[in-house]
């Protein structure tokens, strides 16, 4: 079990975009597995990698017993819309309310490289869409104002 450090903004690694993942070994099952104990450490619900200085298309969420890696995800169908107010381990102590789509349908690969395909709603699905940012080196604080909390 390894906790990773994670990377607090301003550093700039978090607003650069992550590359595609095109190999799929040991290292980066071990790298996943990493990922899910600093989620777990952190008292996180989500953690991507450009968190812990890695810039690659993956993130990891863990909401109410649900697990779940994402590697190379693409998301589609979007609909509806929702605000929640949202944290992120990378900006500590603050949350920003951030309007998001309430649905989506999200195509990705697991640590083999098996494509796989969910439907999401609800709080999974700013989850996934807050990780998404990530990836392009998007933050909370680009979505609106923070308040204190
Ligand atoms: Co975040």
């Amino acid at each position: 079990m390894t906790i990773l450090d994670v990377v607090q903004h301003p550093n700039p690694v978090l607003r650069e975009k992550a590359a595609e993942v095109t190999t799929f070994d040991k290292k980066i099952q071990t790298f996943i597995e990493d990922l899910y104990d600093t989620m777990a450490q952190y008292n996180g619900i989500g953690l991507a990698a450009p968190q812990v200085g890695v810039l690659q298309r993956i993130f990891v969420i863990g909401y109410e017993g649900v697990y779940h890696e994402f590697i190379n995800p693409v998301l589609s169908n979007m609909s509806g819309q929702q605000s929640m107010n949202e944290g992120c381990l990378s900006i500590p102590g603050i949350q920003v309310p951030v309007d998001r789509y309430e649905k989506l349908t999200i195509k990705a690969q697991n640590r083999h490289g098996k494509t796989f395909t969910l439907d999401v709603d609800a709080m999974v699905a700013t989850i996934i869409q807050h990780e998404n940012d990530h990836l392009e080196g998007v933050l909370i604080i680009d979505k609106n104002l923070p308040i204190e909390g």
